[in-house]
């Protein structure tokens, strides 16, 4: 794993753009798996601005949303699906047909995840996927103790995730408790991986994947075994690193 330095959020997240717009320019035809939730959002709105402003095109780019809340459709602003057309797709020349998030207001949730999978793998699987983490470990809603073998499931999701987005609703109890989560062995078929980590709250886990061992205790210490891992972490996040290294 690689790791590179940012001195805070505003960088952490201009770097992670960048990073991104080149492999876009790379390859028009990108594959891009996307991450929601706090640490992404300065990320969107700065491949935002730069479409805005350099015209870069997203016109034949797929993506791939990791996860999705069961029960809300992508009309209720706290769905993932809202939240992308808000943050990202409908400010870029992106074709809507081409993003896709698991959906979490279907009848038979079981489908969704096999068809889920199959989409990504006929559509050549993903180029690069954009992960945040939880303070727990979680990367997607792979939560502790999740297979290394998993593909896109249901989850229940632990007690210090539905805390950690209570932020975004009105009231806890409007947290759904289950999601769809791409599993750990769909992420880790991805061929590059780009790993945010921003502020203090991360700093423990951060701490983990670099020191601890590879177990399913600790979901994103799978990375370990993946090839091509990028991590841009911010120095509130790093604090622990560098005491200690
Ligand atoms: P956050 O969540 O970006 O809102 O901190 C990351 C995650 O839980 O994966």
């Amino acid at each position: 794993m690689k790791i590179i330095e940012a001195k805070d959020y505003n960088k952490m997240s201009a770097l992670a753009a960048d990073y991104i717009i080149e492999k876009i320019k790379a390859n028009p035809n990108l594959n891009l798996g996307l991450a929601t939730g706090g640490t992404p959002v300065g990320i969107y709105s700065n491949l935002i601005n730069d479409h805005q402003k350099n015209g870069l095109s997203y016109r034949n780019i797929t993506t791939f949303n990791l996860d999705e809340y069961v029960g809300l459709s992508g009309e209720n602003p706290n769905s993932y699906r809202y939240y992308m057309d808000d943050q990202l797709f409908n400010h870029i020349d992106i074709q809507k047909s081409k993003t896709n998030i698991p959906r979490g207001d279907v009848a038979d949730i079981q489908k969704e995840c096999l068809d889920y999978e199959k989409l990504i793998a006929n559509q050549g699987g993903i180029d690069l996927q954009i992960l945040g983490i939880g303070s727990n470990g979680h990367i997607g809603f792979n939560e502790p103790g999740t297979s290394f073998d998993s593909n896109t499931h249901v989850v229940q999701l632990a007690p210090s995730t539905l805390e950690a987005n209570a932020r975004f609703f009105n009231s806890p109890e409007e947290v759904p408790t289950e999601a769809v989560t791409m599993g750990i062995a769909t992420i880790m078929k991805s061929k590059q991986i780009l790993l945010l980590i921003s502020g203090e709250s991360k700093k423990e886990a951060l701490f983990r994947l670099i020191n601890g061992e590879v177990n399913e205790s600790f979901p994103a210490s799978v990375l370990k075994n993946h090839p091509c891992v990028t991590i841009i972490a911010d120095e509130a996040a790093l604090a622990d690193i560098k005491v200690h290294s």
